[in-house]
């Protein structure tokens, strides 16, 4: 736990000892290198949309006066952004080697191409497999491509606090199985899904599993080549601080990028792009997977938030996400499950990414309410408020605030003491029993 370690030797759960963390906190001087917000903003939504570093608000600025300057010459230095970028954030965050990764597009787009391309290169499987809980993009791309090509979906019925597990897969494998499309850590609960070992369970059975890497990147470790994973995307506004509507990237494992076709042949991915060629002739490894031409202001929003993930460390990035989270849990147990809420993510931060997902029946409400005071959390379906702890941007301080303001929403007053003793009517109580409608 590193420099973390003093939370768990204690239960006080006053702002003062949230300070003390703060104080503590290794990576409390990476929250200079992001753009300042309005004071006193509690923000814990990192996990939708990351907060902008002050590299990428200066970059682009400059990438305006370039464009003004060099005009069409500006594309001599942004033509290979995309792979450029893509070695960085492989090198950086995700254990890929070199002109494995590209970023380029977006998570959807990109998993319908993966997709495409691993039912393909297993053409005689009819069945393609995805865990319920999944977000809804991957779901639908997966529905859609069943329809289009008369497939069957097999649902891993995982448990949505802490599945899907590898056991969840064992009942879906057999010779007709195509493909698997998960999630690293699930969108709602966090759940950290075990890659290595579904990918090898999966890849005994015949079939490629395509991760979805969109709430992992930058939040806990991910090594792809060590996995041995084959296919991965994801995107680059959440834990990489690429900003709205960076990017996404994909990922495929140097040994299958021929073997695997691309089903959109754009000109990005000609070999020789200028000599505007009759036929199709796919370039070599990854930029064989470009489409066309990617959005440069996105890019150098991405790779500013990349290069700070990078410097930070996966490792350190992933002690100050456990503490975080161990610090929300430890808050909830006190103040917020007294009140009848519910934690929906897993309690071992072993299994748990870098949000808590807290469950109340009247979460919608409570969410906006939140939201109207300043203290940004998102609300999932049916009933989970998600706070997003971004490690390198998140104060402990933020996480006393936010679950304190939910406590007292749940139970408007009196709101837990700052010095985090209980209050008459307070922790544990049967008269704090938080409302429900109806
Ligand atoms: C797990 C996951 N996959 C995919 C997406 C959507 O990606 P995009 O909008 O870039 O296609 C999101 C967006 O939040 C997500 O959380």
């Amino acid at each position: 736990m590193g420099g973390y370690a003093s939370f768990v030797t204690t239960t006080d759960s006053g702002i003062d000892r949230a300070r003390a963390l703060d104080a503590d906190d290794p990576l409390a001087r990476f929250r200079e290198r992001f753009a300042p917000t309005e004071p006193g903003l509690v923000y814990l939504d990192g996990n939708s949309l990351g907060r902008p570093t002050k590299a990428a608000r200066e970059r682009i600025r400059t990438i305006g006066d370039v464009w003004a300057s060099d005009l069409v010459r500006g594309w001599d230095r942004w033509l290979d952004m995309p792979l450029r970028v893509g070695d960085l954030l492989a090198a950086g965050v995700l254990g890929a080697r070199p002109a494995e990764v590209a970023v380029t597009d977006s998570t959807t787009v990109n998993l319908y191409r993966l997709a495409v391309a691993a039912l393909e290169a297993r053409a005689g499987r009819r069945a393609i497999a995805i865990a319920r809980p999944e977000f809804p993009t991957d779901r639908y791309v997966v529905e859609g491509l069943a329809r289009e090509r008369d497939l069957e979906i097999r649902w891993l019925d995982a448990d949505p606090v802490d599945g899907p597990t590898a056991a969840d897969l064992e009942p879906v494998l057999d010779s007709n199985l195509a493909s698997v499309v998960l999630s690293h850590v699930n969108y709602r609960s966090a759940a950290i899904a075990d890659a290595p070992a579904i990918t090898n369970l999966a890849r005994e059975a015949g079939a490629l599993v395509l991760w979805d890497l969109s709430h992992s990147a930058g939040s806990v470790p991910v090594e792809l080549e060590g996995w041995g994973v084959d296919l991965a995307v994801g995107c680059t506004y959440k834990y990489l601080n690429g900003g709205p509507g960076a990017p996404a990237y994909l990922y495929v494992r140097r040994e299958l990028q021929d073997e695997l076709r691309p089903p959109i042949q754009g000109w990005f991915a000609q070999r020789e792009q200028f000599e505007m060629g009759p036929r199709f002739e796919r370039a070599d490894r990854i930029r064989g997977w470009l489409t066309g031409t990617p959005g440069i202001l996105g890019l150098t929003g991405a790779q500013a938030g990349i290069e700070v993930v990078a410097e930070a460390g996966i490792a350190a990035i992933r002690a100050k996400g456990v503490a975080l989270t161990e610090y929300a849990i430890e808050l909830f147990d006190a103040w917020l499950a007294p009140l009848g809420c519910t934690l929906g993510s897993p309690r071992d931060s072993d299994r748990r990414g870098a949000h808590v997902a807290i469950r109340h029946a009247d979460g919608r409400r409570l969410t906006s309410e939140r939201v109207a005071r300043g203290v940004i959390v998102d609300f999932r379906e049916p009933d989970v408020m998600r706070f997003g702890l971004s490690p390198l941007t998140t104060s402990f301080e933020e996480v006393h605030r936010g679950v304190a303001a939910l406590a007292a929403a749940v139970r408007p007053s009196p709101a837990p003491r700052p010095d985090g003793r209980a209050t008459r009517r307070g922790i544990g109580s049967r008269a704090a029993r938080c409302r429900r409608p109806g």
